[in-house]
């Protein structure tokens, strides 16, 4: 029995072979819930939030804003957040995990108290690469960001709006920059932003709340900031990236799923992909049907922001690839270093070369820097069941897709990880009739 660091001993045990059928929902989207979270901030009235995922970082972000000062409560997918009696700048650093939430929160900080207190995890050089385009965009907006020991301190008197653009399209640096625009002085500029639709959302519950804000043409938000915004009441759109996990799921096993909630407006590109590989699926007026394909053709693609093939869609999707046909090609240019997973899944006996050359219609930021961001995978192939250890959410997903196909029994290892992402994971698919248990 493994025990991870946070004394967890739990598995999960999947004995693959059973098409998936049946009908399940997906829930609210991860990364629309912890940021419209935050959101909340901005107000000292309430905040609503329907369809809420009931989720590891949902938990940790709720915990977040309570260590704060402000009144949260959950039930039944419902939030909602009182930040009338937010009392501190200091975002504490147990509760801000090893997630990009806690950075969100220099600019409604700010707002409140001139100044605002982050943990900066894993070191604090003020060029680190995971939040540089962050900081920039507060400090266009004159906050003076300075960091001492594992501490960023931002102020500001007053953020003033700006014209920011970003080195490139970066979903949470669009996020933080619209979060401290929507109170700032003046009208800000977002430019070469990006425009998830989890973005779309977020602007969505600030306009609300009483912000002016809206999506220009040449992915531009503009922002004329308000001196007050109030409470507000929002639904938080389904998750595609749930969506496409269960999708692949029901097509690679050979099963028939309705996927309830699933919204085509969300997964242009990902359908695109799913109907080029051959597998059937029909748009119904509540959700999406995928069913069983005769056979799965390889396809070359590359993920990009969107509205281009999302990143988190390539792990679950190079899954139904390992069982195509032929040879695919994957060029990951959002993210270097999203291929790791794989090499679990070549012990597993699927065909997955990794190579640091742009296999794609056009070269990346990663050309020429050494990073295995492209992947070519041989199909199809029996894959054999395997003991993981999970290294990270999206690739957990992959695994318990691998398993559910494997030749014999998996056990997946520190699986709070898909459960930080994943509402009733377990439950989900035990209702499809995927042959699961949970040990320890
Ligand atoms: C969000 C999503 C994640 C998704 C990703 C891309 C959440 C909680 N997570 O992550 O699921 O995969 O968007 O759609 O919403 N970068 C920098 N400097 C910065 C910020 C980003 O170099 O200051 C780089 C990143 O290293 C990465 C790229 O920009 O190479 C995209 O990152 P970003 O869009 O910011 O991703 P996240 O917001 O972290």
């Amino acid at each position: 029995m493994t025990t991870e660091p946070n004394g967890s001993t739990r598995a999960y045990a999947i004995t693959g072979g059973v098409p998936l059928r049946g009908d399940i929902r997906i829930s609210g989207a991860k990364n629309a819930a912890t940021k419209e979270i935050v959101a909340a901030l901005l107000s000292d009235e309430p905040v609503t939030l329907h369809n809420v995922p009931d989720i590891g970082d949902v938990h940790v972000t709720l915990e977040m804003l309570k260590g704060l000062g402000a009144a949260v409560t959950f039930s039944d997918g419902t939030v909602t957040v009182d930040a009338s009696g937010v009392s501190t700048p200091e975002v504490a650093e147990a509760l801000s995990r090893k997630n990009r939430i806690p950075i969100l929160l220099m600019g409604p900080l700010i707002h409140r108290f001139g100044e605002a207190r982050i943990p900066a995890l894993g070191g604090c050089t003020i060029g680190a690469r995971p939040v540089d385009f962050h900081l920039a965009a507060l400090k266009a907006m004159g906050a003076v960001i300075t960091c001492d020991e594992q501490t960023y301190t931002a102020s500001a008197k007053r953020l003033k709006g700006a014209v920011i653009t970003l080195t490139y399209p970066s979903v949470g640096a669009t996020e933080n920059a619209m979060l401290a625009a929507v109170k700032a002085e003046g009208t800000t500029l977002i430019q070469n932003a990006a425009m998830e639709p989890e973005i779309l959302d977020l602007a969505k519950l600030l306009q609300a709340m009483g912000a002016i804000i809206n999506l220009d043409v040449n992915r531009t938000w503009v922002i004329e900031g308000v001196p007050i915004l109030h409470g507000a009441v929002h639904r938080i759109i389904p998750d595609r990236i749930e969506a496409a996990s269960f999708m692949v799921a029901a097509a690679i096993t050979g099963g028939d799923v309705f996927v309830r909630d699933a919204r085509q407006d969300d997964l242009l590109s990902f359908l695109n992909a799913l109907r080029r590989v051959g597998v059937p699926f029909r748009i119904e007026e509540d959700g999406i049907r995928v069913s069983k394909s005769e056979r799965i053709f390889p396809i070359a693609l590359e993920t990009d922001v969107h509205p281009g093939f999302m990143t988190d869609w390539q792990q679950p999707f190079v899954m139904l690839l390992t069982q195509a046909e032929g040879v695919s090609i994957v060029h990951e240019t959002v993210f270097e270093d999203r291929f790791g997973y794989t090499e679990a899944l070549t012990r597993m006996q699927a065909n997955i070369q990794l190579h640091r050359e742009c296999l794609g219609s056009k070269a990346c930021r990663f050309v020429n820097r050494d990073y295995r961001h492209s992947a070519v995978i041989v199909g199809p192939t029996l894959l054999k069941a395997a003991d993981i250890r999970i290294p990270d959410l999206r690739a957990g997903f992959s695994y318990l897709i691998a398993a559910l196909i494997a030749d014999g029994t998996s056990r997946l290892t520190n699986v709070e990880l898909i459960e930080r992402g994943y509402e009733d994971i377990i439950g989900k698919l035990k209702k499809l009739g995927a042959q699961i248990e949970v040990e320890g």
